[in-house]
């Protein structure tokens, strides 16, 4: 499938705009590299059966006291919520991708609130299909992206508070390199691109400068989020809303997509996606 239209939208600003734009038929990939979408595809990658998204942790409350087998994962700050936070438990989880192990979420379904990854998921729930991006499942998501019908593709970087970060500039970017020539690149697309083409190099380093990934340097038991969040095609999975809740999309005969290939490949100069 071509696009007619590839476009990112840098910061929590932009992604707030979409509230009254008609995205049926847009489908919007959303970046929140450090940590929200990483940790998001690694709990499907590892068996969660879904990660519902919500934005208040009183949200995320109710959801478990109606459904007391749900696991509660999610942060402020970059911290774990703990009973004080929550006015009842300690959640289960934070929002270190690592914590999302096969032992903990394989068949659970997973409630998460974060300052900004959920909130970015939440904003374009109205498009015609939403997928979770992060460089854990790249390639994935674009070869998924090569098989949706959709006439927009619209990259939602989720951003940190109210500002553009840049590490979900960089995945943006990447999967923008990825998609090549499947769409005509709008000037934030080439912006985008541009900047991880820069990055490209060491991306790890790239994300060690971030605001995100300095924040996380500076505590020793998040530090290895950085360096675990620049795996690139670690996992062939394709996360993508069904409704309130993240799911693995696999397989043909989907309402949006022709058929998801998952393929991870080698190196991301040899992974364009053909037209
Ligand atoms: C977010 O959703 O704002 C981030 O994922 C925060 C974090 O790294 O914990």
């Amino acid at each position: 499938m071509s696009y007619a239209s590839l476009e990112v939208l840098f910061s929590p600003a932009d992604f707030a705009a979409l509230k009254g734009r008609d995205l049926s038929s847009a489908v919007a990939v959303v970046f929140d590299v450090l940590r929200a979408t990483s940790s998001i595809v690694t709990a499907l990658a590892h068996g969660a059966e879904a990660v519902i998204p919500v934005q208040e942790i009183e949200q995320a409350n109710a959801l478990a006291r109606e459904e007391p087998a749900y696991l509660l994962a999610g942060e402020r700050h970059g911290l774990r919520l703990l009973a004080h936070q929550t006015g009842q438990r300690d959640f289960d989880l934070g929002n270190s991708p690592r914590e999302f192990q096969p032992e903990i979420v394989a068949g659970r379904t997973i409630v998460m609130t974060t300052t900004n990854g959920t909130r970015a998921l939440q904003a374009c729930s109205h498009a015609r299909a939403v997928l979770v991006g992060s460089f854990l499942n790249l390639t994935a998501t674009a070869r998924a992206l090569s098989q949706a019908r959709a006439e927009q593709l619209l990259l939602v970087c989720g951003g940190t508070f109210e500002e553009l970060a840049y590490e979900d500039v960089l995945g943006a970017g990447a999967l923008a390199e990825l998609l090549g020539q499947q769409a005509p690149l709008s000037d934030s697309a080439l912006i985008a691109r541009q900047i991880w083409r820069g990055a490209e190099p060491d991306l790890l380093a790239a994300l060690a400068r971030s605001r995100n990934g300095r924040h996380l340097l500076g505590q020793p038991a998040l530090a290895e989020d950085v360096a675990y969040c620049a795996q690139v095609d670690r996992f062939p999975v394709v996360g993508q809303i069904q409704g309130e809740r993240v799911t693995s999309c696999e397989g043909p005969d989907q309402d949006v997509w022709a058929g998801a290939i998952h393929q991870p490949s080698k190196i991301l100069q040899s992974r364009r996606v053909p037209p």
